[in-house]
């Protein structure tokens, strides 16, 4: 999506989609009136004759307006006047894209007079996440199937200033598209390695990046991460991202740990064929975690932040590991591996235990596309959010509410320690059927070693089959990035 600013006057292209925002009970206001005098009353006649009434995700079109150069006109409801924000601008105008994407115009004009530079940045960044597509790998798709919208135009009062407000959130767009495409490419594309390049590449954006392979680990112990991966002929990897921003460089730093199971198979506890080639978004975790770093470096956040993706494959094979195992973990801690597929919590614990060791962190979050329960626990639009410490846990759900990354606090109750007791080792890796999603973070929780900690389990919400939001096209949604950035930008920088 190519995006400019544009002065607001009347640039409007011919073959252009030409939007304007209607507010809530006066939809025929400012901008909207002045078009509607243009159009000879054509746009207060179609109000009159139908339901628009201005609400956020509404939108009304007119084809060929007599009097107007553009082909189509799009009345976009933007809400209520005295609540519209950066958040309505956002939503309001990737609504007017999905209108008009598949229309035949090829350049969609929104008019913003009157509307801050702030808001009109984020009406940009609002088209640009509502346009991503993952079509790297589609050779004969149609012309006319593909959308056709393919440049924004903002009118807006201040180019200049809008320019400027927007350079920043591009740098949090680029951040999202990069966590989308690594959720999205298939795993004979993007395995540990590959991710682990690709991680490589963000050293560019003055980000330093370290890579472990299997021999490396081995040497550290990390016996359960490597477990999980030794079905596969892939090699594990462990990628080390720091970015450090805040004024003392060696100050400790904040810790962000992902999930990167590059493929889920279950491994000897295989999974069923029905749905199986979803599991390419195992590493949702650990896209997000990459993305968020990408994104505070291209905004030079002032904090030190350090991010650990544990990258493997999993897999069956005459070398997998098998049920009945026990592994010993970087910390020391052995694990009865009672379910090949619970295997995203034997990877976070040995990536949780290198991480504090090495960094001595202020506070670990960690994301995971961890498991099934949580998404029957919470339903497709909540992530589960698990804490030892309350004001970590508050900061967390006060930066989901402010970038709409909806998380739901979950409890991690002592007594469900004992589900996962095992009569060989000190823990198993599964608990009953029952609250499985919290017996996952109870598990995590054993690596934790007296620091505030957070555990996201976004099973739910890393990849949308059938997205309802304007900002998220079906498939990956880059879910965290912008959660992390935040959290990170309201409440830990110098
Ligand atoms: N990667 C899955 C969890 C998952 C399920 C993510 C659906 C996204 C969508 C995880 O590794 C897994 O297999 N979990 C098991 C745990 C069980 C064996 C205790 C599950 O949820 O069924
Ligand atoms: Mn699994
Ligand atoms: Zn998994």
């Amino acid at each position: 999506m190519k995006i400019e600013f544009v002065a607001n006057s009347e640039e409007a292209d011919k073959a252009s989609a030409l939007a304007v925002l209607a507010f809530e009970k006066s939809p025929l206001a400012d901008a909207a009136a002045a078009l509607d005098r243009t159009a000879g009353g054509a746009l207060s006649r179609a109000i009159a004759s139908g339901r628009f009434v201005g609400g956020l995700g509404q939108t009304l079109e007119l084809i060929a307006p007599f009097g107007v150069e553009a082909s189509r006109i799009l009345v976009t409801g933007a809400g209520k006047q005295e609540t519209f924000d950066g958040r309505a601008a956002e939503l309001a105008a990737a609504h007017a894209y999905q209108a008009v994407k598949s229309s035949g115009a090829e350049a969609l004009l929104i008019r913003l007079p009157g509307v801050s530079p702030e808001i009109v940045a984020r009406a940009a960044l609002g088209v640009r996440l509502a346009a991503y597509r993952f079509d790297r790998y589609r050779t004969t798709e149609k012309p006319e199937k593909k959308p056709s919208v393919k440049r924004l135009l903002l009118a807006v009062d201040d180019t200049k200033a809008a320019k400027k407000a927007y350079k920043t959130l591009d740098g949090l767009g680029d951040a999202i598209i990069f966590a989308r495409d690594l959720v999205s490419e298939p795993a004979n594309i993007l395995y540990p390695e590959e991710f682990a390049r690709r991680v490589k590449k963000l050293t560019s954006l003055g980000l330093e990046v370290e890579i472990l392979g299997e021999k490396e680990m081995k040497k550290l112990g990390m016996g359960a991460l490597l477990g999980v991966g030794q079905g596969s002929v892939r090699e594990s990897q462990l990628a080390v991202i720091q970015w450090k921003g805040a004024k003392d460089p060696d100050a400790p730093p904040l810790a962000f740990v992902g999930k990167g199971v590059c493929f889920d198979t279950g491994g000897i506890s295989l999974k069923p064929a029905d749905g199986m080639e979803e599991m390419i978004t195992d590493m949702g975790g650990a896209a997000a975690v990459a993305g968020a770093l990408y994104a505070l470096a291209v905004r030079k956040a002032k904090a030190n932040v350090v991010g650990i993706l544990g990258l493997v494959e999993n897999m069956p094979d005459a070398n997998a590991q098998r049920p009945g195992d026990v592994v010993k973990t970087m910390s020391g801690q052995t694990v009865e591996v009672i379910n090949t597929d619970a295997e995203g919590r034997l990877v976070l614990a040995d990536a949780i235990w290198y991480c504090q060791d090495r960094f001595k962190p202020r506070i670990i979050v960690d994301l995971a596309t961890l498991t099934g329960a949580i998404i029957v626990s919470l339903g497709k639009d909540l992530a589960g959010l698990f804490s030892n410490n309350d004001d970590l846990a508050d900061n967390l759900l006060k930066a989901s509410k402010s970038t709409d990354e909806p998380l739901w606090r979950m409890p991690l109750p002592e007594q469900y320690e004992k589900a996962i007791e095992s009569n060989v080792a000190d823990m198993k890796n599964i608990g009953s059927r029952w609250g499985g999603s919290i017996t996952a973070a109870l598990f995590i929780q054993r690596f934790v070693n007296k620091l505030p900690w957070a555990h996201l389990d976004i099973a739910p919400t890393a990849w949308k089959p059938a997205s309802t939001i304007p900002t998220i096209p079906n498939g990956a949604t880059g879910f965290g990035v912008r959660l992390l950035d935040r959290l990170v930008a309201d409440h830990y920088e110098d």
